[in-house]
């Protein structure tokens, strides 16, 4: 039996350059040995008001951003969050368990909350009660993600433990976090002190995955760098440099060191202008394929209803099994 991995992306801005090293680029890597489900969080961007005409299309184009990175749709299953309804009848059912202490603790909501201080509503606090409905539906053994989103799946393992003490029954398989070596964390390119954000409101401060070549090759060359000339991987003293170098290791596989081997003696505008490159050359297929998707808009609808269907056959096994655990009577046919 495969083992069952589940992840996915908040529908906020485009895609960026951290959310492909961080963790598309894995997902695509796994899609072959493993049994993978990759969700659009649509519901997830509700946190923040959206724009309802905005919101729509961004669904679309997200989707069409993930087929363009390289996702099959035959070998995963792909699908919009808010097509299964069923990851908000858990997520009620997890919130009922979660302490509010655990929610207070998470770092994203102190961020977010900083960011957001007109509109700190109670959805921003419980966001990471449905990412642990949303995994434990699926039974994911394994959910790829970024650094950032650690401390999430720690609380989603904490939630399996609440439900097993809670209802002495053991449903929920333990999900683990599957996190890179490298490219874990891409940083701002203007801050690199913080993580690059597709939220982010300076644009400048990311790289979109479907952006125009001009634009790309102008972020990274005014990308912050550091004091000194040598170009040399050193988080502390060098973030914007050591960005830089693991943006080109994580698109490229050559190490950092065979990397600082090349670039010795060369000036930091050198690797800007081969770095701008390789992100230009990476993302021109993606973007090409991006081209051609989005124009049709009945084949999305498609593989958001086949993706959807597959999706919810299974997530319904798990809602109906936890309904039953907990005493909910099923409605008769
Ligand atoms: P989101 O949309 O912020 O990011 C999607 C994925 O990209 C990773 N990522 C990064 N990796 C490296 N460097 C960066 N700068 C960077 N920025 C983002 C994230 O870690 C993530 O893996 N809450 C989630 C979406 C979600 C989810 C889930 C994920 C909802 N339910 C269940 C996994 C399982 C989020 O907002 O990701």
């Amino acid at each position: 039996m495969k083992k069952t991995i589940l992840s996915g992306s908040t529908v906020t801005g485009d895609l960026t350059l951290g959310n492909y090293i961080g963790a598309i680029h894995n997902w695509k890597q796994l899609q072959d040995q493993y049994d993978c489900l990759y969700f659009l969080a649509d519901l997830h961007a509700l946190t923040t008001t959206q724009d309802p005409s905005v919101l729509k299309n961004r669904i679309y184009s997200f989707f069409a951003q993930y087929l363009a990175l390289g996702l099959d749709p035959k070998k995963n299953v792909i699908f919009v969050q808010s097509h299964v309804h069923e990851h908000t009848e858990l997520n009620w059912i997890l919130t009922c368990l979660t302490p509010m202490g655990y929610l207070n603790r998470m770092t994203q909501f102190k961020e977010k909350a900083e960011k957001n201080i007109k509109n700190i509503n109670a959805g921003l606090f419980t966001y990471p009660v449905l990412m642990a409905a949303d995994i434990l539906l699926y039974q994911a053994d394994l959910v790829p993600v970024g650094e950032d989103q650690r401390q999430h799946l720690e609380l989603c393992r904490d939630i399996v433990g609440f439900f097993e003490r809670a209802y002495q029954k053991d449903i929920f398989k333990m999900p683990e976090a599957h996190i890179g070596k490298v490219g874990a964390r891409i940083m701002s390119l203007q801050d690199p002190l913080k993580k690059m954000s597709k939220s982010d409101d300076n644009e400048k401060n990311f790289v979109s995955i479907i952006e125009d070549p001009k634009k790309i090759e102008k972020k990274i060359k005014s990308a912050a760098t550091d004091s000194g000339t040598e170009i040399q991987f050193d988080e502390e003293n060098k973030p914007g440099v050591s960005n830089l170098l693991t943006l080109y290791s994580a698109l490229t596989g050559r190490t950092i060191s065979e990397l600082e081997q090349a670039y010795v003696g060369k000036m930091y505008g050198h690797l800007k202008v081969d770095l701008a490159e390789v992100v230009i050359e990476t993302l021109k297929p993606v973007r090409a394929q991006y081209d051609d998707l989005i124009k049709n808009q009945d084949y999305l609808d498609e593989l958001m209803k086949s993706g959807a269907e597959r999706a919810q056959a299974r997530a319904q096994k798990t809602l109906a099994q936890v309904y039953q655990a907990i005493g909910l009577v099923a409605r008769k046919n």
